[in-house]
């Protein structure tokens, strides 16, 4: 199946001005609070027995940050195959590059997910570790335009990591983050189950502190 731009356009801007207020006050990590944190994701998230990483040719990263969950999958994973981010927030992608761009295995792409046309090409696990995360005014819609790229663009599987919106711990912070998206996962699984070739659906919840509930959900094709 041959790729084209998706017709629908989210708001670059409003994600790219959620994730400087988020470097403003945390500093650049990635989009998480710490180092420690991403890793910590990194870790709960990459671990489902289906996501091979020793045998996958390749990985697209979607909202690739500054690039560390490569290093993460190429460290602990023994991933060797090809990997390719894409992120729309200039200082993370540039920081990407500068890591690990010089890395013969990696293509960093700049640019807005559903706007860059990846033509006839497929990848083995599509991963979205913070990418529904950033609020937009047609939530559901954008929700779903994001979900039909990413199956579109997979073989094997799609990761896609949740804030959840029932059992945000007390005192609810994530709630008063200013355009952060949290998520009714039931519903989320439901509709995705309902419009794409899913075979298998794997849903991790965890937490963390500060705290924060969360959750990784893996839907094999
Ligand atoms: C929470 S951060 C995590 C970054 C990276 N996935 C990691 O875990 O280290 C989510 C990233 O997704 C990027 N992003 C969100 N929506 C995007 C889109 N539609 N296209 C490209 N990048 C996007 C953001 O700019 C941000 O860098």
């Amino acid at each position: 199946m041959s790729d084209r731009h998706s017709s629908f356009k989210p708001d670059a801007r409003r994600i790219e001005k959620f994730y400087q207020n988020y470097v403003d006050v945390m500093g650049q990590t990635s989009g998480w609070s710490s180092p420690e944190r991403a890793y910590k994701v990194y870790e709960i998230c990459s671990k489902s027995p289906a996501q091979t990483w020793s045998t996958f040719d390749s990985v697209l990263d979607v909202g690739s940050g500054e690039g560390e969950f490569f290093n993460f999958l190429k460290e602990r994973r023994d991933f060797s195959g090809k990997y390719t981010g894409i992120e729309v927030f200039k200082p993370f992608y540039e920081t990407s590059v500068e890591r690990y761009g010089d890395h013969p295995d990696t293509e960093w792409i700049y640019g807005e997910f559903l706007g860059h046309d990846f033509g006839d090409r497929q990848f083995d696990w599509l991963m979205a570790l913070g990418t529904f995360s950033s609020r937009q005014d047609h939530q559901e819609e954008y929700d779903f335009q994001l979900c039909q790229k990413m199956f579109s663009l997979a073989k094997k599987g799609v990761s896609i990591y949740l804030n959840d919106l029932h059992n945000s711990s007390p005192p609810e912070r994530l709630k008063k983050v200013p355009d952060i998206c949290l998520h009714d996962i039931p519903r989320f699984i439901e509709k995705v189950e309902k419009n794409f070739p899913v075979s298998q659906t794997q849903t991790l919840s965890f937490s963390l502190n500060p705290p924060a509930s969360m959750a990784i959900v893996h839907f094999l094709l």
